[in-house]
């Protein structure tokens, strides 16, 4: 039954449209007010009548029986339903739509470009990487949840002078066997190696200057190495891809826009928008608070910014996009407030539709990060760190779990992941191995616990067979995990619209920790079979909407552990 549909139908109040009396309909705080509450105050106006009065009058209709009571209370119109009659309602809609639970086709038609992870190459997927990772790929599957379009896109940072550098180091003093069985270990110690001997030996800076222009002229030497540096870093970003369960429609990085910065260039020129600035091109802003967006270097070199420009239009051309969005630290605020404003100055109105989602950044309880010196901690090292801690416990916790080695597997990248979405990803974060494992809490390990709880309990209960008695979940505890289950699909809309997946990793705390509370106040192996059904049929929603969101974080649901 959908209680917001049945308002917004019966109540008729003249220039008030129904998706805005759906839009208006609130899920008080309060469960003794009601269930569903609308307020108003804001028909006060075309009504001529104060807003209590308009309440009373509203709950005066009928509404087809949906309702237990209708009620008005301070200029709120309250809803209370029939408890019974709604849990059968939504439990049998999670069990008859199962995976499809909480799908929808509010997007269809409509494409959401999302540039997320892009990593860099020959350097370290580390930590941020993750945060991005995690934050593009939810964003990526609640959307195509949705019905929308989606489009991945890791925009490579496979482009810049570090290549020459990278040459020039490799040709000195790499080993080809130690690179292919270490990969961006092996590459990262050269580059390290580059900027301490360069220190020394200045002249290093312009070899890899000269290096750089051979990839850039075509070189076959140049753009052999380039590509194999390549090579080895995507090969190895697609293991962790792969554990995270991530994946993208496109990799075309900075280096695919090398022959359609020009266009962008010369646009800017026709519109007079590039200004000369002691040799480079620029575009200034009016409100000369903003630095100007540097187009081309005084050697004639394009920019980060410039390949972003080609992007955007290439994407636009491509994709024709609704939205494109960024997901990137907020270090990069500036960067993309620069751009975007640039694009809108060339007139295109849909520069409106591009969205820097910014990001925290993350460190480690014990651990400074920089890349250039070396001691940078690897996302994969710590992905394995993880699992091999949730193997401990399993160890300790079950010791005859069968597939001991997959389910940590699943817990140690899974508690990662949860870490990475549990707060609005604006937040910085401080990442502790111990904390995000713990199995009480607000962690992945406990949702997953949970999730094994169901599923334990389905297996030693069986089935529900036979009648229902919805007086089994008459209750309290009952009533609060299904209003969770009931706000699944909204969670998902407004993490889509506010590009905030934590909202959905809340959602899953909440009913996770809705279903202990009801699985302790409430005796299910052992109740009445009628009532135990009842209880029974909770848990398999419970355990299929757990699952569903949860495989939009990326998150694995072992059955045991
Ligand atoms: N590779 C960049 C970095 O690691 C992020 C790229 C973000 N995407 C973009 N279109 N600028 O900082």
């Amino acid at each position: 039954m959908d209680y917001k549909k049945i308002i917004s139908e019966t109540i008729n109040i003249e220039g008030v449209s129904q998706e805005e009396i759906i839009s208006s309909i609130t899920l008080p705080k309060d469960l003794s007010l009601g269930d569903f509450a609308l307020p108003c105050f804001k028909f006060a106006k075309a009504l001529h009548k104060a807003p209590n009065m308009i309440a009373e009058d509203l709950a005066k209709l009928d509404y087809k029986g949906a309702f237990e009571k209708v009620e008005a209370v301070n200029g709120y119109l309250n809803f209370k339903v029939d408890k019974k009659v709604q849990a059968k309602q939504i439990l049998d809609e999670v069990i008859e739509k199962g995976n499809e639970y909480g799908k929808s086709n509010i997007g269809a038609g409509k494409t959401i470009c999302i540039d997320f992870s892009s990593v860099n190459i020959a350097k370290p997927f580390h930590m941020g990487h993750m945060l991005n990772t995690s934050i593009g790929s939810a964003l990526y599957k609640i959307y195509k949840e949705l019905g929308y379009n989606a489009i991945g896109i890791n925009h490579l940072g496979d482009w810049g002078t570090q290549f020459g550098k990278l040459i020039v180091a490799y040709k000195k003093w790499g080993n080809k066997e130690d690179i292919e069985a270490r990969g961006v270990r092996g590459l990262l110690d050269i580059y390290v190696k580059f900027h301490k001997e360069a220190e020394v030996h200045p002249e290093l800076e312009d070899e890899a200057r000269h290096w750089f222009k051979n990839i850039e002229d075509g070189n076959k030497e140049a753009l052999d190495l380039f590509y194999w540096f390549k090579d080895i870093t995507l090969k190895e970003v697609d293991k962790i891809y792969k554990r995270l369960d991530v994946t993208f429609d496109s990799y075309a990085g900075e280096s695919f826009y090398n022959d359609k910065m020009d266009a962008v260039v010369e646009e800017l020129e026709q519109k007079k928008l590039l200004t000369d600035s002691e040799g480079a091109k620029v575009v200034m802003f009016e409100d000369d608070k903003m630095p100007p967006c540097i187009i081309k270097k005084s050697d004639g070199a394009t920019l980060y910014a410039t390949r972003d420009l080609a992007a955007v239009f290439y994407r636009k051309k491509t994709y024709n996009f609704d939205k494109c969005l960024y997901v990137v630290a907020y270090q990069q605020n500036l960067h993309f407030k620069q751009w975007f404003k640039v694009v809108e100055m060339m007139g295109y109105d849909w520069a409106k539709d591009l969205y820097h989602v910014a990001h925290g950044m993350v460190s480690l309880e014990n651990g400074a990060l920089s890349t250039r010196e070396g001691n940078v901690v690897f996302l994969e090292d710590v992905l394995n760190t993880c699992v091999e801690k949730a193997k401990k416990v399993i160890e300790e916790k079950n010791p005859n779990l069968e597939n001991k080695d997959e389910v940590a597997e699943q817990v140690g990248v899974g508690a990662v992941i949860f870490a990475m979405l549990y707060n609005s990803r604006i937040k910085d974060i401080t990442f502790s191995e111990d904390k995000v494992l713990s199995f009480e809490g607000e962690t992945g390990p406990y949702v997953q616990y949970t999730y094994a709880r169901c599923n334990s309990l389905l297996e030693k209960c069986g089935d529900v067979e036979g009648d229902i008695d919805f007086e089994g979940i008459n209750n309290d505890a009952a009533a609060e995990v299904i209003r969770t289950i009931s706000k699944y699909q909204d969670t998902l809309m407004e993490a889509s619209e506010r590009f905030e997946p934590y909202l959905v990793t809340r959602f899953v705390v909440e009913l996770a920790q809705g279903f202990n509370k009801f699985y302790f106040d409430c005796n299910i192996a052992n109740a009445e079979q009628g009532i135990k059904n009842a209880r029974l049929l909770l848990t398999k929603a419970v355990k299929q909407v757990l699952q569903n969101a949860l495989k939009l974080l990326g998150i694995q649901t072992p059955k045991k552990m």
